[in-house]
């Protein structure tokens, strides 16, 4: 499978606007979420770490899990991040983990998915009963977000009442939408949520 991230891997931490989404995503999880040291986390399309370096001082272990080797070399050689963080570089959908989680987290790769529900499905099956998903990622957009031509980009946004029935439809109730980023670019500016639910 190609590595779609390998180039963005190499100045991904150094850019502005990943930076932002980051710290206002990784802020909202802590904000509206109640970790504890036991917890072990998934955070899927994890990347170089950048939502693994706020959870990871408050649970017990992440994995990390990303289908692009480069992101993960990015992150596994993050001092703050090594004692906490397995990284796994799979497919989940096609390859699942033979292990349960307490939360599932995940900032902006959910557009890069083709089959949302099949994911949401996945993610289910990732879970312990009662343990929760916390999902970040636009709005819906009008596609011009990415340039033109970008690789790997199946959803231009969400839809958060088309996610909701989605989440729903794949096991997961108490679900709520936070206004979590604008991002402000050149021309335009686009929102992002974080949505919370919990597996019934
Ligand atoms: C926009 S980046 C976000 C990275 C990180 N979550 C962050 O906020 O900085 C999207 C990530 O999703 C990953 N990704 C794409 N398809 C995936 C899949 N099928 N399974 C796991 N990760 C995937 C990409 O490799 C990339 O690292």
């Amino acid at each position: 499978m190609a590595d779609l991230f390998e180039e963005k891997s190499k100045d991904w931490d150094s850019n502005d606007i990943v930076q932002k989404i980051s710290s206002s995503v990784g802020g909202s999880i802590l904000s509206h979420l109640t970790l504890n040291t036991q917890m072990n986390v998934m955070d899927f399309g994890a990347g170089t770490g950048l939502i693994c370096h706020h959870i990871a001082p408050l649970v017990k272990k992440i994995t990390a899990v990303d289908i692009s080797q480069s992101m993960l070399d990015k992150l596994v050689k993050k001092a703050t991040l090594v004692a906490k963080v397995e990284t796994i570089c799979q497919d989940i959908t096609k390859k699942p983990l033979n292990q349960q989680f307490d939360l599932i987290v995940s900032a902006m790769a959910l557009h890069h998915i083709n089959d949302t529900d099949q994911l949401l499905d996945t993610f289910q099956r990732h879970l312990k009963s009662g343990a929760k998903v916390a999902l970040a990622d636009l709005d819906s957009e009008d596609g011009s977000f990415h340039p033109k031509g970008t690789e790997g980009i199946y959803h231009h946004g969400f839809k958060r009442e088309g996610l909701q029935g989605s989440l729903e439809k794949n096991g997961f109730s108490q679900i709520k939408f936070i206004n979590a980023h604008t991002i402000a670019k050149a021309q335009k500016s686009y929102s992002v949520f974080l949505v919370i639910a919990t597996k019934i």
